[in-house]
């Protein structure tokens, strides 16, 4: 398929470097295998995460210079509020510092000791919060989510009758939240349809549960639902979002994805007049600042609501999704496997595929990660039993779901013939995969979240 251009040209680069392969082993050695470990600069393509990486346009630099660092009641506050109003139709529009910020501030007024939370799928942080507010979370992704190669529309959607059984296993009483992240971030950047999204609010309303969203890539879900739900085909992506938001109560965005800056967040509530503001405002001046920053500089909020809009911009997102289709469209041609149809922010290449002879405990999701460093000097993550840990009563090392290994596109960043070097390198390992039948084994790992620290060797 062809390169959708870009709707933009270039006017401050930022050089790379190009390290040599035997520099780059050596690195990969040094940093213990683990990715994070790695020096940014030694990275020749970042595809770590599409998190905060994203480069501003000129109208958001010119808004860094422009913000008002007023400690209270700055004019880039009300501008931010008046363009989250504007989007999302949400009364209440609380800014903070980042996603699993507004988590922080919001879940332990939904949660708490032998509650359950229920969604789509939870983001790590999403699964953190709501641990600790005391709670357990549950996913409740449909099944066609768990096979790569089945090409379904909307894969990232919440299983409904799943959920309603799970409501009623538990009591309705005990779910404290039903979340729905848009995109299914875990599932593979898999978007979620209108449809699901009304029979999931509907479920919530019979039981009387809370409905709220994880709005990280709302708008690239938006492109979906325009793309692939015939009622809207030929509706605008802004009246999509508002649709999509009108379903459910409360949101929590990390703004460093769809919003396009490199740091913050926000926290919605529908409805203004709740106590809930109350609450959530006094959680804010604790945790994260008075609740007209947030945890943000003046600058961060005036260029968020510029990222605000220009994340919904159709012909943005036509291009911004066209360069997930290009990348993937090669690997069809050269029949590697990846979480298919390709959803929002990356490529999840299926990495079991790739290396059948290497078991989930010698992590073939890290395997492809570090051969890609090797290959291009590409950085990327494990999305599979490496990122998933350990049991943490019996110690054992879980199986996840997938082996991914995640190529995660930050916005507005990386041109054609950088996609192409992803494809490249991706097929010459493939045309040596069989020789690679071992993978690692953790040397050392810290208690929690040990992808971020731990270290490997080579089995
Ligand atoms: N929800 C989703 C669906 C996310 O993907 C993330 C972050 C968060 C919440 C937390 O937001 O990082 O601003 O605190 N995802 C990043 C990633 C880190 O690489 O997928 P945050």
């Amino acid at each position: 398929i062809k390169y959708i251009p870009e709707p933009f040209r270039i006017k401050a680069v930022e050089p790379l470097r190009m390290l040599t392969r035997e520099e780059r082993e050596q690195k990969i050695k040094t940093a213990n295998y683990n990715l994070f470990l790695l020096a940014g600069e030694d990275c020749y393509i970042d595809l770590l995460t599409d998190s905060g990486t994203n480069a501003m346009s000129q109208e958001q630099w010119a808004g860094v210079m422009k913000g008002d660092e007023a400690y209270a009641g700055a004019s880039s506050y009300y501008k931010l509020v008046k363009a989250g109003q504007d989007i999302f139709d949400y009364d209440y529009i609380q800014p903070v510092h980042q996603g699993r910020a507004g988590e922080k501030v919001l879940f332990p007024l939904f949660l708490s000791k032998g509650q359950f939370a229920i969604s789509n799928m939870f983001f790590d942080t999403t699964r953190a919060h709501v641990e600790l507010a005391g709670a357990r979370a549950i996913d409740c992704v449909i099944e066609e989510a768990k096979d790569p190669s089945k090409r379904v529309k909307f894969k990232g959607n919440m299983d409904v009758v799943k959920l309603e059984k799970i409501i009623n296993e538990h009591g309705a009483a005990n779910i404290g939240l039903v979340v729905m992240t848009v995109t299914n971030n875990s599932a593979g950047g898999q978007p979620v349809s209108i449809k699901n999204i009304r029979e999931t609010a509907e479920i919530c309303h019979k039981y009387q549960i809370p409905f709220h969203i994880d709005a990280a890539r709302y708008a690239e879900n938006a492109y979906f639902i325009q793309r692939d739900e015939p009622e809207f085909n030929n509706v605008p992506i802004k009246d999509i979002i508002r649709e999509m938001f009108s379903h459910a109560q409360t949101f929590t965005m990390s703004a460093k994805k769809d919003a396009i800056v490199n740091m913050g967040g926000l926290i919605g509530i529908k409805d203004g007049q709740s106590d809930l503001v109350l609450k959530v405002k006094a959680n804010c001046i604790s945790f994260e600042g008075f609740f007209t920053y947030g945890g943000l500089a003046g600058r961060d909020l005036e260029a968020l609501a510029i990222g605000l809009y220009e994340g919904i911009d159709e012909n943005y997102l036509k291009y911004r999704i066209g360069q997930m289709e290009y990348l993937a469209s090669r690997l069809d041609d050269a029949g590697i496997a990846y979480q298919s149809p390709v959803g929002g922010h990356g490529v999840f290449v299926d990495a079991k595929a790739m290396f059948p002879a290497i078991p989930y405990h010698q992590f073939p999701g890290q395997v492809l990660a570090i051969e890609l460093y090797k290959e291009a000097g590409i950085r990327t993550c494990d999305i599979g039993s490496y990122m998933l840990g350990n049991n943490p009563d019996t110690k054992q090392q879980l199986q996840a779901d997938f082996e991914f290994t995640r190529l995660a596109i930050p916005r507005r960043v990386y041109t054609q013939a950088h996609i192409d070097i992803m494809a490249d390198a991706l097929i010459a390992i493939k045309q040596r995969a069989n020789t690679i039948t071992t993978g690692y084994t953790i040397t050392w790992e810290p208690p929690i979240l040990r992808h971020f620290q731990a270290h490997l060797a080579p089995v």
